[in-house]
C-alpha cells in the first residue's frame, strides 16, 4: 500500500531540496551544507541545516529531520499523500495509480468539499425569510452586505437537521460530515444532526482558499457565546489563525493580531485588511511562526481589561521568540476594537487609524505597565521602578534598541547613563550567563541522552550506543559494505534497541536493493524518521572511512560480551564462573 519505490526515487531526484527550501527560506552556504533559521521554530542563529549529499535537512534547535517530502509535509501542512501529490505535480511527474493508501487524503478532500458547501449553504440562508434574525443582527453590529460577502458569513437554521439533509442529499455520507465536525453523531449511534443551529457563522479559510472550519455566534447571552469547529483531519485550532487568508494579500508586512472574529471584520470594514485572530485560544508558537511567513512586525490589538492585557504580555514573548516586531495597540476605554471603531461613527477608521499610529513597541507597553506598579514620587519608587526597567532592557537582543531606551529613562529620571549602563549590562551578563548555561545543559543533556523519551537506552550505555549510532549511519552511508558489516556483527549484538531496529531495517532494505532512506516516512513515526536524521547529521553524511567501520564494530562485539546487572542476577554461580573465565582470556 505504499508508493513505489522507484516512484520515490524519482521524485526526489526530480525535486531538489535545495532548490525547492530556498523558495520558502533564506539559505547561506556553509561549507558543503546549506544552513537558515529554522521555519519550523523561532531561533536568532541558524541551526537548520540542509545536507547536499543525500537531499535531507536537520535542525539542531527543534530536533526535527527529514527528507523533501518531510520538509514539505511540515511547510506546507500536508499530509504524506498529499506532499507526494504536490512534489508530483511541480515536477510534472504523473501520481502511479491505486498503489497507495489516499483514503485520509480522500477524505480530507471529501471534508473540504462539504465544509464549502456548508458555507455556501449557510450564507445562502442570510439571505432567506428564516435567516432574516441572522441578518438583521450581522446588521445590528454594523455590519454590510459587502463585508458579509466578502467574509463569507452565514447563518445557520435553528432546527436540528437542515444542513444535513441538504449535505445528505448533495452524496455527503454521514462519516463524511461527522468527520467535518458539521454534524454529530446522536446517542443512539444511529442518526446524526446539525452541530451549529441557531448561530450566525464565521467560516474559517486556510491560506489555499479551503473552508477548513467555522465559528458560530448565538445571538443572545446565552452560553457559549461562539461554538468552533474541533480539531478535524484539516483543522487544527492551534495552527490556524482566522483571516489570515485574506491578510496576506494586503499588500504589508504588519499584521494586526486581534482577539476575535468580530473585531477582525470591524477592523477589515475600517480599511485594514491586515487583521487576524487566533481561534478562541491562547496564541502558539505555531501561529506566530505562521505570521513570521507573512509578516515582519505583529500588532497586538487585544481587548484593554484585565484579560485582555494579560493575554498580550503573555504573545509579546511568543511573537518576538518567533523574530517577529512587536507592537501593542492600546485600545481606550475598556474596550475591543470592534466597539472602538464602532463608537466613533463615521470617524472610526481615522481612529483606529491614530491608535495604530500612536502604538508603541513592546518593550514601551512593558515598562508603561511597569511604571504602573511604583510610586514615582517617591525616590524609592524610582530606584525599584529604574532597576527592574534594567531587567527589562537588558533582555534587549539589539545594543543599538537598548541604548535608546536608556538614554530616554535616563533623561527622563535625570539620572547620570553611566550609572544605568553598569545597571543594565550587569543584569545583561547575568542573562547571558543563565541562558549560556541553559544551553550546556541541553547539549550535556543531548549528548549524554539523560531525559531521552525515543531512545532510553543510550544514557545508561553511552559507550555501545554511540557505536551503534555510528554503524547505522555508516551503513545508510555505504550500502556497498551492508555484507562486510553482516558478517562481522549480528543485530542481536546491539545493546540499543532503537539502533538495533535501524540497524536490522536499513540492513533489510538494502538486501532487498532498495535507497535506504526512501521510505521512511511510511515505515516510521516522526520522532523516530528524524532521529534517523539527527544520527546522519551527527556522523556526517560522508562516507566514514574502513578503518573507523572496523573501530565501531569492535567496541559493538566488545560491548556486547560484557553482561548488565540483571543478566547477572539471574545466572546460577557456575555460570558466573564461566563467564568470569570467558573474560580473561
Ligand atoms: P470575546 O468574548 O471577546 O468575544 O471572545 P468578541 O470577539 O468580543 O465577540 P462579540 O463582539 O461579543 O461578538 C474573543 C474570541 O474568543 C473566542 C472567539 O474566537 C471570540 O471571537 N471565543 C469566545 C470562543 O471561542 N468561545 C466563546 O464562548 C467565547
Ligand atoms: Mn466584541
Amino acid at each position: 500500500m505504499a508508493f513505489p519505490e522507484s516512484f520515490l526515487q524519482e521524485l526526489k531526484l526530480r525535486n531538489d531540496l535545495t532548490e525547492v527550501a530556498s523558495s520558502y527560506l533564506t539559505l547561506k552556504r556553509h561549507g558543503r551544507n546549506l544552513v537558515a533559521l529554522c521555519p519550523f521554530h523561532g531561533e536568532k542563529t541558524p541551526s537548520f541545516n540542509i545536507y547536499t549529499e543525500n537531499n535531507s535537512f536537520y535542525c539542531f534547535g527543534c530536533g526535527v529531520g527529514g527528507d523533501i517530502i518531510t520538509f514539505i509535509m511540515k511547510i506546507e501542512n500536508l499530509d504524506y499523500v498529499d506532499a507526494v501529490k504536490f512534489l508530483a505535480q511541480r515536477a510534472g511527474m504523473d501520481m502511479p495509480e491505486d498503489s497507495y493508501d489516499d483514503s485520509m487524503s480522500k477524505l480530507r478532500n471529501r471534508v473540504f468539499e462539504a465544509n464549502r458547501e456548508a458555507a455556501r449553504y449557510y450564507y445562502k440562508s442570510l439571505y432567506s425569510p428564516e435567516g432574516k434574525e441572522g441578518l438583521d443582527y450581522f446588521h445590528s453590529r454594523m455590519l454590510s452586505d459587502r463585508t458579509i460577502r466578502h467574509f463569507g458569513l452565514g447563518f445557520a437554521y435553528g432546527d436540528w437537521s437542515s444542513l444535513c439533509d441538504y449535505l445528505e442529499q448533495k452524496g455527503f455520507s454521514h462519516n463524511e460530515l461527522v468527520a467535518a465536525n458539521l454534524a454529530v453523531r446522536q446517542k443512539s449511534g444511529k442518526g446524526i444532526y446539525d452541530r451549529f443551529r441557531n448561530r450566525v457563522m464565521f467560516p474559517i479559510i486556510d491560506l489555499r482558499g479551503n473552508v477548513i472550519a467555522f465559528g458560530g455566534r448565538i445571538m443572545t447571552d446565552e452560553k457559549p457565546k461562539y461554538l468552533n469547529t474541533s480539531d478535524t483531519p484539516v483543522f487544527k485550532k492551534s495552527e490556524n489563525l482566522f483571516s489570515l487568508n485574506n491578510a496576506k494579500n494586503s499588500g504589508s508586512r504588519t499584521l494586526i493580531l486581534c482577539e476575535g472574529y468580530m473585531d477582525v471584520i470591524a477592523v477589515n470594514q475600517a480599511g485594514f485588511q491586515n487583521a487576524v485572530a487566533t481561534l478562541g485560544t491562547a496564541l502558539t508558537r505555531e501561529q506566530a511562526m505562521l505570521m513570521k511567513r507573512y509578516a515582519d512586525e505583529v500588532i497586538i490589538c487585544y481587548d484593554s481589561d484585565e484579560a485582555g492585557q494579560k493575554a498580550t504580555s503573555r504573545a509579546i514573548p511568543i511573537l518576538r521568540g518567533a523574530g517577529l516586531l512587536v507592537r501593542v495597540l492600546t485600545v481606550p476605554g475598556s474596550k475591543d476594537p470592534d466597539e472602538f471603531i464602532k463608537s466613533k461613527g463615521a470617524d472610526g477608521p481615522a481612529a483606529f487609524q491614530a491608535l495604530i499610529q500612536k502604538s508603541g513597541n513592546d518593550v514601551e507597553y512593558r515598562l508603561q505597565k511597569l511604571r504602573g506598579g511604583f510610586n514615582l514620587d517617591t525616590p524609592d519608587g524610582k530606584v525599584r521602578f529604574l532597576e527592574e526597567a534594567a531587567g527589562i532592557i537588558a533582555g534587549i537582543y539589539s545594543p543599538i534598541e537598548r541604548d535608546v531606551y536608556i538614554s530616554r529613562l535616563c533623561k527622563e529620571f535625570e539620572i547620570g547613563k553611566d550609572a544605568f549602563v553598569r545597571q543594565v549590562n550587569s543584569v545583561n551578563r547575568r542573562q547571558n550567563r543563565e541562558n549560556s548555561k541553559k544551553e550546556i545543559r541541553r547539549i550535556q543533556n543531548d549528548l549524554s541522552g539523560r531525559g531521552d523519551k525515543l531512545d532510553t537506552e543510550r544514557s545508561k550505555k553511552p559507550r555501545s550506543s554511540s557505536a551503534e549510532e555510528a554503524l547505522v549511519a555508516y551503513l545508510i552511508n555505504n550500502p556497498d559494505a551492508a555484507d562486510y558489516i553482516d558478517s562481522h556483527i549480528a543485530a542481536d549484538q546491539f545493546q540499543n534497541e532503537l539502533m538495533r531496529r535501524y540497524y536490522t531495517y536499513f540492513l533489510n532494505r538494502i538486501r532487498d536493493g532498495m535507497e535506504p532512506l526512501n521510505n521512511l516516512n511510511s515505515d516510521f513515526s516522526d520522532d523516530e524518521r528524524s532521529r534517523v536524521y539527527k544520527i546522519l547529521a551527527k556522523y556526517g553524511t560522508v562516507a566514514g572511512t574502513r578503518q573507523s567501520l572496523d573501530e565501531y564494530l569492535g567496541i559493538i562485539a566488545e560491548e556486547s560480551k560484557k553482561l548488565s546487572k540483571k543478566d547477572i542476577s539471574n545466572m546460577t554461580a557456575e555460570e558466573i564462573q564461566a563467564y568470569l573465565n570467558g573474560q580473561r582470556q
